[in-house]
């Protein structure tokens, strides 16, 4: 099919192939023409709305635009077309359908207001995809906290054992983290709710077009409010890179932890085989590959939401092209999202738990160094002369290589005070909200669950 160049006039001479190499977005922008058709046939019926266009010329666009659809879904997109975007792309294939009439749709709008509309529309979906995806793998974190509210493990600070805490518990903290990046999406998806179609070029389009009934067509709540701001806006675009990159950064802790748990040092878990990779030389290995990327990703997605913001940041208004660039980093990001969560959804659910090894590694006294000294605070010695009794008694026990119990009483430490050295003890007295007793994580998972699986966060 041969080209459709929707501004030719004025020039006296055929683009150049270096214009074209540098300047057509049609090899990525192609990924919007669902959202392309969809608008233009939004934007036919509100001309003949408008009495601009006859209601046979637009049976016969709407038509047109529908067989675009049906022939792409059968064919395939062509990758070799050799068109400037996707919005010539459509008018070319209109054109061989319908003739001229084809000439007739851009009336009153401009690609400026087009493209707007079609990637809003695209960001739209990419935000309820990313809630989505973030709520099932949410989901699958709170079962496993209800199933492993009484498991123990050691919590850590600095990577250090610190306190006693449940796994369901730290399966609740990413819980709290996907929680809270679900509902970024949707208020994000709020915010980008309002239709840019009819703000022409940049100053409005001079036809009578009733914009509410043509925002509400499009699923949209309304019209946006001033064609200036509409036709550059691109907030839409980076509230979802940043929350993407914010979610994958709590994918990147997930995995951290997980790639610390499973290893060979900790062995609190193992992951599922099927969700786990080996080596071409090494027979033994069980890698972590699906966390890496995860981790690493975190990285590029930071990278892209920076790439956006500064391509945005010294824009004139309205529409410079700079904003072509908007597009292949919101593709790139949503792809990501689209293989990354099922992957570690399947790898929570799936994974191998060694529960002895964790309690193992829980009945290290020293972890509950912090409840001796509460004991010895509650019996009336200051906090802070407790802290220092204990901490001595940590020395001499790590000189002998010996647990706090091993040691007995001493001048300061009864016989009493040594009975709370007790995991389950320690983790049944944090009972508050937000504590690890498995009383509070239980519930809390159980509560969890009820939200998650009715769709809400
Ligand atoms: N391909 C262009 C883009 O993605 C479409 C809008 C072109 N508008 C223009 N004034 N050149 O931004």
């Amino acid at each position: 099919m041969t080209r459709r160049q929707l501004w030719g006039g004025r020039f006296s001479e055929p683009p150049a192939q270096a214009l074209r190499a540098f300047n057509d977005s049609f090899g990525f922008d192609r990924a919007l023409l669902a959202e392309d058709l969809r608008a233009s046939i939004a934007w036919a019926e509100a001309l003949e709305a408008a009495g601009v266009l006859s209601p046979g010329d637009v049976k016969k666009l709407v038509a047109g635009l529908e067989e675009i659809g049906v022939e792409v879904a059968k064919t395939g997109m062509p990758h070799d077309a050799d068109d400037e975007d996707v919005h010539s792309f459509v008018e070319a294939r209109l054109a061989a359908k319908v003739g001229p009439l084809a000439g007739k749709l851009h009336t009153g709008r401009s690609r400026n207001d087009q493209v707007a509309t079609d990637f809003r529309l695209y960001v739209k979906d990419a935000l309820a995809e990313g809630a989505a995806v973030a709520r099932s793998l949410a989901l699958a974190l709170a079962r496993r906290a209800e199933a492993e509210a009484a498991t123990p493990m050691p919590g850590y600070t600095h990577l250090k054992r610190a306190e006693p805490v449940t796994f369901g518990h730290w399966c609740l903290a990413y819980v709290e983290m996907l929680r809270r990046d679900a509902g970024r999406f949707d208020n994000a998806a709020s915010r980008a709710d309002e239709c840019p179609l009819g703000s022409g070029a940049l100053s409005g389009t001079p036809l009578p077009i009733d914009r509410e009934t043509l925002a509400r067509s499009l699923g949209f709540l309304r019209p946006t409010a001033n064609s200036l701001d509409a036709v550059s806006d691109r907030d839409a675009a980076a509230e979802f890179l940043f929350a993407a990159a914010l979610l994958l950064v709590h994918l990147s802790r997930l995995a951290e932890d997980l790639i610390v748990f499973t290893s060979d040092e900790f062995g609190f878990a193992a992951l599922p085989d099927a969700l786990a990779t080996g080596s071409s030389r090494m027979p033994q290995k069980k890698n972590p590959d699906v966390l890496e990327l995860a981790r690493g990703h975190a990285g590029r997605a930071i990278g892209e939401l920076t790439g956006l913001l500064a391509v945005l940041k010294g824009l004139p208004l309205a529409y410079d092209k700079d904003l072509q660039l908007d597009k292949e980093p919101v593709f790139r990001v949503r792809g990501v999202l689209a293989v990354a969560l099922p992957a570690l959804t399947g790898i929570v659910e799936g994974l191998l738990l060694d529960h002895g090894r964790m309690a193992l590694a829980a009945s290290d006294d020293r972890l509950l160094a912090t409840e001796l000294a509460d004991e010895l605070a509650r019996r009336g010695m200051p906090f802070r002369e407790a802290h220092e009794v204990v901490g001595r008694r940590i020395a001499e026990a790590e000189a002998l290589g010996a647990t706090l119990a091993a040691l007995g009483p001493s001048k300061e430490i009864t016989a009493q005070d040594l009975q709370a050295l007790d995991v389950r003890r320690a983790l049944a007295k944090r009972d508050t909200t937000g504590g690890t007793a498995p009383r509070q994580v239980a519930r809390a998972a159980k509560a969890a669950v009820r939200r998650l699986a009715g769709g809400a966060s």
